[in-house]
């Protein structure tokens, strides 16, 4: 067992030494860079990038036969704090990011209260100020996330909101939604849409079909997620606002974005690691571990994702990361509440699944955890060179290992891939020129 250093919430983060990354693979879309070279970190940013380069006041890090890569960016977090504390803290949440190589995380507001106000956003900065990790708040639509009244967009964002979200569920009173659409129109925020069909979900707690009848459990159509898909990009298409949609689980929510890009209107789609990567008949048992919104859909929606990933029509992997308890998980899917986490290992298995599997390139897998989340944020991320923010990872895609959720920093164990065997383990993530995590350093 290796012994493992984290940053925790301590705020005692030092980023003024120098760190000197020696020999890695570096994997940089941004600058189509591939290939081994050293990079020099200096306080919280790339100092130099070469083939050799020497320093004796650094300290060196031999990322010999590893890889080197921009932070991944993940857009689709929930840290459950306030309100939610027993399933994760933004303590734990941001130990859990850095743990998976992820710099930067956008938590969703369904926390209680909903992060739905200026005063709620900066609360929730302010909670944040020393975690390990960049985190970018979303603010919620509506105020409680209700769906009744528009919430205080313009001061949402002076406040430091990157995006618009309803997550869990969409603004069902399109009128209203409407008048959001606009607000994140004026002011340039992405709205970032969870798209289900209230009135059609019916008590659904997996994807309908064979297996839902083998279990005896309702099921959630595709269509619950497609008809809002739809009306999300017609509706945006008039208010003008950039739309990324979240957790894309059908083939169809493929077809839609490809419709909408060929129509060059600025929509952007997110698929999670679990989407791409198991069916509804791989699960064995209703248990709660297999229950997430949008569910795990039939093998011809995961085959299209993949395929809409490795054609630029899906540009973004998030993971929707949702942690719960041990006890709310731990029985069938018609109790459990939805939610997996994924944010500990979204890197392995995308590297898993879709680069040694062949659907993407490498680089084009840090594409989509790294420089397109920096696009759909308008942030400058996801780009290792001269005079940008050290946010870097350094990660060994030739060894195996075991998705073991003890191992896991978020409080949330829920996951159907524990066991699972996969390659891409992330050594160690440096966050603003500071190693925030290393499976190596001893502290
Ligand atoms: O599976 C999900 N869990 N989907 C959502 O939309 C919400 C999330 C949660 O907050 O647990
Ligand atoms: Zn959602
Ligand atoms: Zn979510």
């Amino acid at each position: 067992m290796l012994s493992v250093y984290i940053r925790a919430l301590t705020g005692m983060g030092e980023s003024m030494g120098k760190i000197l990354i020696k020999q890695g693979h570096l994997v940089n879309p941004a600058s189509q860079t591939d290939k081994v070279c050293d990079i020099l970190i200096q306080g919280n940013m790339i100092a130099e990038i070469a083939d050799e380069i020497s320093d004796e006041d650094a300290e060196v890090l031999d990322a010999t036969g590893k890889i080197v890569m921009p932070g991944l960016i993940d857009l689709h977090v929930h840290l459950r704090e306030p309100g939610f504390e027993y399933k994760e803290t933004i303590k734990t949440g941001s130990m859990a990011a850095a743990h998976g190589g992820v710099t930067t995380i956008c938590p969703m507001p369904n926390t209680n209260p909903v992060i739905d106000s200026p005063e709620r956003v900066k609360d929730l900065l302010e909670r944040a100020r020393d975690a390990p990790v960049h985190i970018l708040p979303v603010g919620a639509v509506t105020l409680g996330q209700q769906g009744k009244e528009l919430a205080d967009i313009k001061g949402m964002k002076e406040a430091g909101a990157v995006a618009l979200s309803e997550d869990g569920k969409s603004v069902m009173d399109a009128l209203l939604y409407r008048k959001g659409l606009l607000e994140a129109a004026k002011y340039k925020l992405p709205m970032f849409s969870h798209c289900e069909e209230k009135s059609l979900v019916d008590g659904g707690v997996m994807n309908a079909g064979a297996k839902a009848e083998e279990l005896g459990l309702p099921g959630i159509t595709n269509a619950v997620e497609d008809v809002i898909a739809a009306r999300d990009i017609f509706m945006s298409k008039e208010a003008g606002n950039r739309l990324h949609l979240c957790h894309c689980s059908t083939r169809d929510s493929a077809t839609l974005v490809e419709f909408a890009k060929k129509q060059g209107l600025p929509v952007t789609g997110e698929v999670c690691p679990h989407h791409f990567t198991m069916s509804d008949d791989e699960i064995t048992e209703d248990h709660g571990r297999y229950k997430m919104n949008p569910p795990l859909r039939s093998r011809e929606d995961v085959q299209a994702l993949k395929e809409a990933l490795r054609d630029g029509i899906m540009d973004v992997i998030s993971t929707d990361h949702a942690p719960h308890g041990e006890e709310e998980k731990n029985q069938s899917m018609k109790k459990a509440p939805f939610g997996i986490v994924g944010i500990e290992n979204s890197f392995a298995i995308g590297y898993t699944e879709l680069v040694k599997r062949g659907y993407l390139t490498l680089s084009q897998l840090v594409e989509k955890m790294s420089v397109n989340p920096a696009k759909v944020l308008g942030i400058d991320k996801g780009n290792i060179a001269v005079g940008k923010t050290a946010d870097v990872v350094v990660a060994d895609i030739s060894e195996e290992y075991e998705i073991d959720p003890e191992e896991f920093f978020s409080k949330g164990k829920n996951t159907p891939f524990a066991g699972k065997r996969v390659f891409g383990k992330v050594e160690t993530t440096i966050v603003d020129g500071e190693i925030v995590y290393s499976e190596k350093r001893q502290k």
